[in-house]
């Protein structure tokens, strides 16, 4: 291998690392651990008769769905819903990020968005979809005279996503992040009960359908909480899969037409 190719190659094993979350570089060299000797545990020395028996560390036992369902549950509206989700501390995310990322759009809206997770754009701005995803999807929504800030609260949108965090290099949420914050989801859907859910991409396909796999799902009514809920392609996956925009048309017009059944 030359030394351009090298350089190529490490280059696209750092870009994988940062992709999969690695924020700092540990040492210099890589260190086989396999190779170290292995460090024999001290013998154990008894204690005389009368030392004080030691204070152990008593193991707290975490149950992040648990809390986060008794926590869900007691909030009554979505201004409680919100703080509930700030108080909770289960979640990892929230330490890395800079926002809490709740909603946006008109909560008395008939149609309801999820989404996946705040990114860049969203973390800083402490509301969802504000980047270039989130302006193709203002625009898709416009061409069929829905947006979030429509002035007819009938053709106006509410948008909240699956985690209100972002997670580190916009990885991808994980099914214990999903599963903890799911509780929260499910009760904000059911805060602001609207008329129908659109889910965008594999996220929130998994997290209240229970199964990915969007190219198969979407377009596909199926129910959510006793409501219509339309599966659709994710604006940022459309704006890597262009062609895909063909497909998201058609589920928009099928969105329109259920609206004005
Ligand atoms: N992608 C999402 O899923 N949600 C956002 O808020 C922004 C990008």
């Amino acid at each position: 291998m030359d030394s351009a190719q090298t350089y190529w190659r490490d280059r696209a094993l750092l870009e994988w690392q940062v992709e999969l979350g690695a924020t700092e570089a540990i040492l210099d060299a890589p260190l086989d651990r396999y190779a170290l000797e292995t460090v024999k545990p001290a013998p154990k020395v008894a204690a005389p008769a009368n030392a004080p028996s030691p204070t152990l560390p008593v193991p707290v036992e975490t149950d992040a769905v648990g809390d986060a369902t008794r926590a869900a549950e007691s909030a009554g509206d979505l201004p409680a819903l919100a703080a509930a989700m700030q108080a909770y501390d289960h979640c990892e995310l929230k330490k890395g990020a800079r926002s809490f990322v709740f909603s946006d759009g008109n909560p008395a809206a008939r149609v309801m968005i999820v989404g996946e997770a705040p990114g860049r754009e969203e973390d800083r701005a402490g509301k969802p979809f504000v980047g270039r995803a989130g302006q193709l999807l203002d625009r898709m929504l416009a061409a069929i005279d829905l947006g979030r800030a429509h002035e007819d609260p009938a053709r106006a949108v509410y948008i909240t996503n699956v985690l209100p965090w972002r997670p580190p290099s916009n990885r991808t949420p994980d099914a214990e992040e999903i599963a903890m914050m799911l509780p929260f989801l499910r009760r904000h859907i059911a805060l602001a009960d609207p008329d129908l859910v659109v889910v965008m991409g594999n996220t929130p396909c998994q997290a209240l359908l229970g199964r990915a796999g969007i190219t198969r799902l979407r377009g596909q009514w199926v129910e959510v909480l006793g409501k219509p809920c339309l599966p659709m392609f994710h604006p940022a996956y459309l704006l890597r899969n262009p062609i895909a925009k063909r497909e998201a048309w058609a589920d928009l017009l099928d969105l329109n037409a259920r609206l004005k059944a």
